[in-house]
């Protein structure tokens, strides 16, 4: 039987991440997948989570199983995290939470539960989404097709065609909407466009489905989530689903939520024993370790003071290497107009370099990033910014 199988395409993100381990070049510069580095190009575990894995070492007493919902402090924790700790939506008991193994782990369970309320729903997703989005949704046995979003032309968004699209959409698809830091473009709703995008979804009766992996990487923990706030205030329902992997550095951990969010609390239990029945059948129940760290860090006031200084920090830090590429680009006499990169958010940012010089950054000078030309910008340091924009000035110019 296994004679009929058929290869399959490498993961075009974590591909690279093998690709960049086997490069033997020392000068090598991983910018493909999205994993903050500090400035000596290390993955550091948080101080804070040092100190939570500390508190989980000594006040364990049992290793029984946690039950399909996961964590209930720490589900408890998520929600109020994303939503604020007033929000309408949890003072009206409308929300329910299930941890699960990691970000990726969310969308499953939300795809599945999708399938059991409406088995014949489309999913949109923006053009261009993260890499994994349509194949996960399709694995899922969900139709996936696309919104307009990223405009390649004016390296923003296509505003009027986005809000053409969304307004053709019927009730009963769901349509995915990046929470902040949109993965890959870096292109985030402003105010306004969500207020538009809730609008729209108000009154076409479409369920929106938020993806936020990177709260806090982008203008801040609030400001992060100020959008799906205000959705959650005026939709009658949606999904969120949520990633603890980049924001708490727990990626190896694989820890996130699944929050669902239904019209009334009637309807939120059918959805909670729906929910729970999807994660029994995929995996019966989440790993307690990543939920432990995150709920002992939000249940202490230090050790959240702690975590909002280092999840400033990795921001602060990012952020600061968006003017500094646009000024060594500069200096290395590109002429191009990369302005743009100042306005995206998070992790990445869009570079607009075609196929064949992402190619030859990679062949010729051991520079990885994905063929979209997306950046993860927390791979570069001061030690290695020179050689990037260098590279990319030779690739450009030639
Ligand atoms: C990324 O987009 O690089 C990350 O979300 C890692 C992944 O799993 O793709």
């Amino acid at each position: 039987m296994f004679a009929q199988l058929k290869p399959v395409a490498t993961d075009p993100i974590l591909g690279l991440m093998a690709a960049y381990r086997e490069d033997p070049n020392p000068q090598k510069v991983d910018l493909g997948v999205g994993v903050y580095k500090d400035e000596q190009g290390h993955t550091a575990v948080l101080k804070s989570v040092k100190e939570a894995e500390a508190l989980r070492l000594n006040q364990e007493d049992s290793k029984t199983y946690i039950g399909m919902a996961g964590d209930l402090g720490f589900n408890s924790h998520m929600e109020k995290l994303a939503f604020g700790a007033a929000h309408q939506v949890l003072l009206a008991n409308r929300v329910t939470t299930a941890h699960t193994p990691g970000g990726t782990g969310a969308l499953r369970v939300a795809a599945e539960f999708i399938k059991r309320a409406n088995p014949n729903a489309t999913i949109w997703v923006t053009t261009p989404t993260w890499a994994n989005h349509i194949s996960l949704f399709e694995a899922a046995g969900l139709k996936v097709k696309e919104y307009a979003y990223y405009d390649y032309q004016t390296k923003g968004l296509q505003v009027e065609q986005m809000f053409a699209d969304l307004a053709q959409i019927p009730a009963g698809d769901v349509v995915l909407v990046h929470a902040c830091c949109h993965n890959p473009s870096g292109m985030d709703l402003n105010f306004e466009q969500w207020q538009r995008f809730t609008a729209i979804a108000q009154e076409r009766g479409f369920t929106p489905l938020v993806d936020m992996a990177y709260q806090g990487f982008g203008l801040g923990l609030e400001e992060d989530a100020a959008g799906l706030r205000y959705l959650a205030d005026h939709v009658a329902e949606m999904i969120l689903c949520s990633s603890c992997s980049k924001n708490f550095g727990l990626y190896r951990e694989r820890i996130g939520a699944v929050s669902i969010v239904s019209a009334n609390s009637q309807i939120m239990d059918i959805a909670r024993v729906n929910l729970l029945s999807v994660v029994r059948s995929i995996y019966s129940m989440p790993p307690a370790h990543g939920a432990i760290i995150v709920s002992n860090i939000l249940s202490s006031s230090e050790l959240t003071a702690l975590w909002h200084q280092e999840l400033a920090e990795m921001r602060d830090r990012i952020n600061s290497y968006r003017q500094l590429i646009i000024d060594k680009f500069a200096a290395e006499g590109i002429t191009q107009d990369f302005s743009f990169i100042a306005r995206q958010h998070g992790m990445f940012s869009f570079l607009g370099i075609n196929k064949a010089q992402i190619e030859r950054l990679k062949s010729e000078f051991s520079i990885y990033m994905v063929g979209s030309s997306r950046v993860s910008i927390a791979g570069l340091n001061h030690s290695n910014i020179d050689y990037f924009a260098k590279a990319v000035a030779t690739v450009l110019k030639d």
